[in-house]
């Protein structure tokens, strides 16, 4: 596992994004069983076969914010840069992205960026405080501060992210690179609130109170969301995760009603890409099925729901990714032990499991910990 970054060598990992193209074929619906998927590298990985609901020779494992403070060697290359600086970097965005892949042999690797990127590259001013969040100067309160999201140009915008992935993807040979984006709703959220927020107050006023200036909001950030992750798609990264995060803030007929058209147009104009489409949020048990009809190969569960019962509820034509209660990794190992082989048995009985902690990684977490997880998942998981 840990070999895989260092296995260059693989004549497949020199497939770059070009020629990843040129086997682009048409998918079928919502890229059902992803046929003419991006034929990349790590296409016949246990990764990208879960995600396709084929059989594979042991569960994959990831962990959403693997890359991060849990690490000293994180730490040590942030040292004195502030994080959104660092997402604009492609050398560090390469180094960071890789090492939770060499540490905890993990069998993808996933971006280091972050959710409001994309609005830091066309110039909304934001940064995100330490131990804090995203922060933003100009708050939205009315239509002229629409104008901060100003229409993207791609190629200039976005050279930095497009060269990072086309390096990663070169280093990671046969290791999928997973490339993601936040949900209109949740940077809304940071974008209304004017940084985290509880119990989104703000963001749910002006849902109920200005209902065509929240729409004309959430279009925007669908179009740049929809733009970044298509430029990651298109450098060479083999699947996506849409990270709707606290969506489970809103009832399933809010959700419906004013926020999955949105996301549902994020994930429909990536299906041409043949990729999976993970699609995620926390305290989503009621919202899982309007969650998978918005265009989701793939359905991430917290730690709430039982993944079978995820699967009941969403029906068989969706893999499903989770779920392990992040707070179980501060118990004694013989109980996380126990608790993985829960998940992993939950997963048994989908048609297809991605193992993963049901929220990110914590400061906090003991990184020889999650290796020991990763290793795990894959001895009980073997085929
Ligand atoms: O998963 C990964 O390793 C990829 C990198 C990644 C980051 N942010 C890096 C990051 C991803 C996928 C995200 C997504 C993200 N960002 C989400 C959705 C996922 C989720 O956790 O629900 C959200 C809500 C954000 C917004 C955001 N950015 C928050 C709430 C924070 C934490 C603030 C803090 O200091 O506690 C960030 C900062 C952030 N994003 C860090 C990292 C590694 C920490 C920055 C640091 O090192 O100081």
């Amino acid at each position: 596992m840990h070999d895989s970054v260092t296995e260059s060598l693989n004549p497949a990992a020199d497939l770059g994004a070009s020629d990843a193209e040129k086997l682009t074929e048409v998918p079928g619906p919502r890229g059902e069983a992803a046929p003419g998927a991006a034929r990349g590298a790590a296409y016949d990985s246990d990764f990208l076969r879960a995600a396709r609901r084929e059989p594979v020779n042991h569960t994959p494992v990831w962990f959403m914010r693997q890359a991060g403070r849990a690490l000293p060697e994180y730490r040590k290359v942030r040292t004195g840069i502030p994080m959104l600086d660092s997402c604009l970097r492609p050398d560090l965005v390469t180094e960071i992205t890789l090492q939770p892949v060499r540490r905890y042999g993990v069998d993808a690797a996933v971006l280091f960026s972050d959710i409001v990127v994309p609005l830091k590259a066309i110039g909304v001013d934001v940064e995100i405080v330490p131990n804090v969040g995203p922060v933003f100067a100009n708050p939205i309160r009315d239509f002229s501060d629409l104008d901060q999201i100003r229409p993207l140009d791609p190629a200039a915008d976005f050279s930095f992210l497009a060269e990072a992935v086309g390096q990663l993807v070169g280093e990671l040979g046969a290791t999928p690179l997973i490339g993601f984006g936040g949900a209109p709703f949740t940077v809304a959220s940071y974008l209304i609130e004017g940084g985290p927020s509880k119990n989104h107050e703000k963001t749910k006023a002006m849902m109920l109170g200005a209902p065509e200036l929240f729409a004309a909001l959430l279009d925007r950030l669908a179009d740049l969301t929809a733009a970044f992750m298509r430029v990651q798609v298109e450098a060479g990264a083999s699947l996506v995760q849409l990270f709707d995060s606290w969506a489970g803030a809103l009832s399933p007929h809010d959700y419906e009603r004013y926020v999955m058209p949105h996301s549902a147009k994020v994930l429909t104009s990536l299906a041409d890409l043949g990729v999976p489409r993970i699609h995620f949020g926390v305290g989503t048990g009621e919202l899982l099925p309007l969650m998978a009809a918005a265009g989701a190969d793939v359905i991430g569960v917290d730690w709430r729901v039982p993944l079978d019962e995820a699967s009941r509820r969403v029906g068989p034509g969706y893999a499903v990714q989770g779920n392990l209660d992040p707070a179980v990794m501060f118990a004694p190992w013989p109980v996380i032990e126990a608790r993985v082989r829960e998940v992993l048995a939950d997963g048994a009985r989908t048609p297809g499991h991605i193992f993963n902690l049901g929220h990110g990684v914590t400061p906090d977490m003991d990184p020889d910990r999650l290796t020991r997880v990763v290793e795990l998942v894959h001895e009980a998981s073997a085929r």
